[in-house]
């Protein structure tokens, strides 16, 4: 069975990445491990999605790696992608108190001593992926939301006169380019937890792009019947995503499940 979540663990390939991989259950999470975060941060830059970040710091910054631990959790935690990834940190418990509490606890969301019992290190992990399952729903509900206020904007506009072509023509751009962000974040977030209708919703929303295309190039004129079209197919699919959203909703319920 393919795991619906990933983890990308930056530490030292050794007896304890060892004992965390065999903790962690393989059938949940499809593990990367990169032993410095020079690599973790080449992996991020190449846009590989992933749910959970787990870093251990006690691994000394060698000479020759250019970017640091502070660094890399700084630069995840202000990147538009990636700063909402849950960071869950490992660290020795003599670690010096004040770098960790100004260098890397404004970076982490959880933050585990060493040692520490591997149930809780379990528990830490479902949680912080529970929770980002619970913010990608929020996520989704809220970019329904104000696709309907975009809608409604352009629909008023078109509904009155006199009409004014040149904002009538910005309004829909930028409803088009909500769309557009909208169709990719969902997809990206399906096609990386295997949901099985993934290829077929993707072909739906190519539908709509077309659509939007053809509206954008003036193929199709913008005008009151041609919005309320696209209005009525945009929300036919968003009847969809409620699918999508209960398969989601059950993932995050076994992970919950198990972090009791
Ligand atoms: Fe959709
Ligand atoms: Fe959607």
């Amino acid at each position: 069975m393919q795991a619906h979540f990933s983890i990308l663990l930056i530490e030292h390939i050794g007896i304890d990445s060892l004992v965390k991989k065999t903790i962690i259950s393989p059938e949940s999470y499809t593990i990367t491990q990169l032993s410095d975060s020079t690599k973790a941060w080449n992996f991020l830059l190449s846009n590989q999605y992933t749910d959970l970040i787990i870093v251990n710091i006690n691994l000394p910054n060698k000479k020759g790696f250019q970017v640091s631990f502070e660094d890399i959790l700084g630069k995840i935690k202000t990147h538009p992608n990636w700063k909402d990834i849950p960071t869950l940190i490992i660290a020795h418990q003599d670690t010096d108190k004040s770098y960790l509490e100004n260098k890397i606890i404004p970076y982490a969301n959880r933050i585990l001593l060493e040692p520490y019992n591997p149930l809780r290190f379990l528990d830490e992990i479902h949680q912080l992926t529970a929770d980002s399952v619970e913010r990608h729903i929020n996520s989704l509900n809220t970019q329904h939301t104000q696709l309907g206020v975009q809608f409604n904007k352009i629909l008023d506009l078109l509904s009155k006169a006199p009409q004014d072509q040149t904002i009538i023509r910005a309004k829909f751009h930028y409803l088009a380019h909500v769309i557009n962000e909208h169709f990719l974040f969902e997809e990206t977030y399906m096609d990386a937890h295997h949901y099985p209708d993934y290829q077929q919703h993707r072909g739906e929303h190519n539908i709509l792009r077309d659509e939007l295309a053809k509206l954008t190039e003036g193929k199709t004129p913008i005008n009151l019947s041609s919005i309320k079209k696209l209005f009525s197919q945009v929300f036919g699919d968003i009847n969809n995503d409620a699918v999508y959203i209960e398969f989601i909703e059950k993932l995050k319920d076994n992970l919950t499940a198990r972090s009791r």
